[in-house]
């Protein structure tokens, strides 16, 4: 059954009655751009055909409370009374219910049945799209317009100051306001976003690791840091601001770490611009180059990719009909993002499940996925 359906029939088996609404939020897969974000760089991700689903209506005493089907737990909370952040699935739910009451919103309570297909830990934006899925409820249930930027940073918040992950605003952003069929070249300085066509006869394809990552654990936050600290360095607000030639002459007394750290984002922020020419020029040639060069830079001068990552990015470079892959979302586990030609597609698919099953022992999930359209209200 298709998740829309399943979200509606669960509402109706629970509460006895149809949804007032019912609402959707895409995960997302970068295509590069990673890791550039929070230093008010260049990313270019697409929503993906994986999303969050939320069936809901109305409820009159403030509350809100959601059972989601894959975990087959309720989560409810007061808006008037949040109390303290604590952990599991719901968390993220009261985070953009938080910030949202923080920056003026009047919201209203309601209740409902979430499901999903964007898996967990992947690195594919399954809490970003929960975000989005959330604020768009309580967007539709005042009947106020969708505003992107501004709910992408609701979600951000709810990320950084009520979870404790200290992400970027990319995966909100494309959620909140991707566009079907294209991938957006998204300026995280300004939240301008541009939109970018997908090679003709190519397909991306996303080939899950099987491993997993925490943003809440160390290596998300510490890059972050580090980032920070080369920006001091160099005297610059962000790295965004800062160019190669600078770079070089500048590196008197910089631990070597935090250089490679630089050299990698400063690196990423041109491989975006030039990426997206690419794309508009309708060369996958060249883009796969760029996709290529990205890994390789997470690789070594980021060091957010893990033996699995490498491994699958490996496979897929050498398999037929690849034009480039990379590690794919914050890295340390989770998914790599190729770009193959639509007629190998299938082939590449299996190919390189059963190279990367033989050596890992582990059963990769592979999607060759469609760009969707951002967060939307699609019954009223
Ligand atoms: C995670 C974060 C994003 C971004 C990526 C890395 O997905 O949520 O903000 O920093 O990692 O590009």
């Amino acid at each position: 059954m298709k998740l829309k359906e399943l979200v509606k029939q669960k509402f109706s088996d629970i509460y006895g009655a149809d949804p007032a609404l019912v609402v959707r939020a895409p995960g997302r897969v970068n295509l590069i751009g990673e890791h550039t974000d929070y230093s008010e760089g260049f990313v270019m991700p697409m929503a993906i055909d994986r999303a969050v689903w939320l069936a809901l209506r109305p409820r009159e005493d403030g509350i809100v409370s959601v059972y989601s089907v894959e975990l087959d737990d309720r989560t409810e909370f007061d808006i008037g009374d949040l109390g303290e952040p604590g952990d599991g699935w719901g968390e993220y739910l009261k985070g953009v219910t938080w910030a949202m009451l923080d920056e003026g919103y009047e919201l209203s309570g309601w209740e409902g049945v979430v499901t999903s297909d964007v898996p967990v830990g992947a690195g594919l934006s399954s809490s970003a799209a929960l975000e989005m899925a959330t604020a768009m409820a309580y967007t539709a249930l005042a009947s106020n317009d969708w505003n992107a930027p501004a709910m992408a940073k609701i979600g951000q918040r709810a990320e950084n100051e009520w979870v404790g992950a200290n992400t970027g605003i990319m995966d909100q952003m494309i959620s909140a306001s991707a566009v079907q069929d294209h991938a957006l070249m998204i300026d995280c300085r300004d939240l301008s976003t541009q939109l970018v066509p997908l090679p003709s006869d190519t397909k991306i394809v996303i080939l899950d690791t099987m491993t997993r990552h925490t943003h809440t654990g160390s290596g998300y936050n510490d890059r972050r840091a580090e980032c920070e600290a080369a920006a001091k360095h160099f005297n610059v607000e962000f790295l965004r601001d800062l160019d190669k030639v600078t770079l070089q002459k500048n590196v008197e007394g910089l631990d070597k770490t935090i250089l490679r750290r630089a050299i990698h984002v400063v690196s990423e922020n041109d491989r975006v611009v030039q990426a997206m020419s690419a794309m508009q020029n309708n060369d996958p040639h060249i883009m796969g180059l760029f996709m290529n060069a990205s890994h390789d830079s997470l690789r070594d001068n980021f060091e957010v990719t893990n033996r699995d990552l490498d491994l699958m990015a490996a496979l897929a470079q050498e398999t037929p009909g690849c034009y480039g892959a990379r590690m794919t979302g914050g890295g340390f586990g989770g998914c790599v993002v190729a770009l193959v030609k639509s007629e190998r597609a299938e082939a590449f698919a299996t190919e390189v499940a059963t190279d990367y099953a033989n050596v890992t022992d582990l059963q990769p999930h592979i999607y060759i996925c469609q760009p969707m359209g951002g967060a939307e209200v699609v019954k009223s």
